[in-house]
């Protein structure tokens, strides 16, 4: 073996230590059953709870990803006299989703681990029954939409509590604001369905 070629080896060898340490992180299981990818972080949080947190953003994560698909399907197969009220207000209440999604993202890579929105993964993962590809009636569209909308509004609300019971104030900050907009939009698509 030449010295070049040691050199050489040395070389990959280090940078292959430098590119484990930095990109590929740990699989840990949740006690809620899904696997997360972590790394290092210098949070004060204790990795168990930390893997936990980032089990419960990548669910929601999912869930809200699946969420703007299935309002931007109701945007598009909604029909009937309402059509351009409710084709708006779809669009509306679409567009802010992006935003919870990001917040719920980077939350979970603050707390060390990789957030998981892929459309491949989120299809395995939602816990949304499926939105009806079909044209929608006004009514319809809507029931649809504020029953999907509801349920994850309310389990961002109970990922509030139980980021509380882990001691992390600050994610259950960060899903008070995301529970607080999709609570918004809730009411705003709950009000056309009053009588
Ligand atoms: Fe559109």
């Amino acid at each position: 073996m030449t010295h070049a070629t040691m050199t050489k080896e040395a070389t990959e060898k280090a940078t292959e230590g430098t590119l484990d340490a930095a990109m590929s992180g740990t699989v840990h299981e949740t006690e809620a059953g899904p696997r997360v990818l972590m790394r290092d972080s210098g949070t004060s949080i204790p990795l168990p709870d930390r893997v936990e947190m980032v089990g419960l953003l990548n669910q929601l994560l999912a869930d809200v990803v699946d969420l703007r698909l299935q309002v931007k399907q109701a945007h598009w197969n909604v029909r009937g006299i309402h059509f351009q009220a409710l084709h708006e207000l779809f669009d509306d209440v679409a567009g802010h989703l992006p935003d919870y999604a990001d917040t719920i993202a980077e939350r979970a890579g603050t707390l060390g681990g990789a957030a998981v929105g892929t459309v491949a993964e989120v299809a395995g993962t939602t816990r949304l029954d499926a939105m009806p590809t079909a044209f929608l009636a006004g009514t319809e569209a809507l029931s649809a939409v504020r029953d999907r909308l509801a349920f994850v509004a309310n389990e961002a609300r109970r990922g509030v509590d139980t980021a509380a019971e882990f001691g992390d104030e600050i994610t259950a900050d960060v899903l008070t604001e995301v529970t607080r907009g999709l609570d918004q939009q809730l009411w705003f698509v709950e009000s056309h369905l009053d009588r």
